[in-house]
């Protein structure tokens, strides 16, 4: 397994996760009911599972060691994805503002928009890093560096995230799939 293996796996369970994001903002804005439990632990799996496991991997470790490698182009493509890291959090830190402060549950609620403006950003983000970013990761960085990447992800995993919450949130997005996505 490659880091970039690991980092695509999260991309569709991100994918997944927005996906339930937008059906959501559909039930709300046609009026249809929508728990704020679930809604917390959206946030909580944007916080935590893409921002502080995902993000947190790909800053602190993949994107230095593509700059140390000298990769053509990866400058460039570093710095816009670093800019879109940041304007995703402050999204969800509005989106957190919305719903802790009960101020949802309106079509044009904070939350509403800027759950979509998360959506179309992280859609197009997840797209520039499967297609431009990982293809020169994996033809570029040694295995030696591809295997210490992997041991450091495994730690951000334990120690960020905490040991089996990567299975409960695999869990919650199931279950949230099965309210929210229906066939
Ligand atoms: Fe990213
Ligand atoms: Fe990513």
């Amino acid at each position: 397994m490659r880091p970039t293996d690991d980092l695509r796996e999260e991309h569709r369970a991100v994918k997944l996760m927005l996906k339930i994001l937008d059906s959501i903002c559909k039930d709300i804005e046609a009026g249809r009911d929508v728990k704020q439990e679930h809604l917390e632990k959206l946030i909580e799996l944007m916080k935590i599972f893409v921002d502080k496991c995902h993000h947190t991997k790909e800053e602190a470790y993949l994107f230095p060691e593509m700059k140390k490698a000298g990769i053509p182009g990866a400058e460039e493509l570093i710095s816009s994805l670093l800019q879109e890291h940041k304007r995703g959090r402050e999204h969800v830190s509005r989106i957190e503002e919305a719903v802790s402060g009960q101020e949802w549950d309106r079509a044009d609620s904070a939350m509403v928009k800027n759950s979509r403006a998360y959506i179309q950003l992280l859609t197009l983000h997840i797209e520039k890093e499967d297609n431009e970013l990982f293809p020169r990761a994996d033809a570029y960085l040694t295995p030696g560096i591809q295997k210490e990447l992997l041991e450091s992800f495994e730690i951000i995993e334990n120690e960020e995230i905490g040991a089996g919450k990567h299975e409960e949130f695999h869990m919650l997005l199931h279950d949230l799939k099965d309210i929210y996505l229906k066939p």
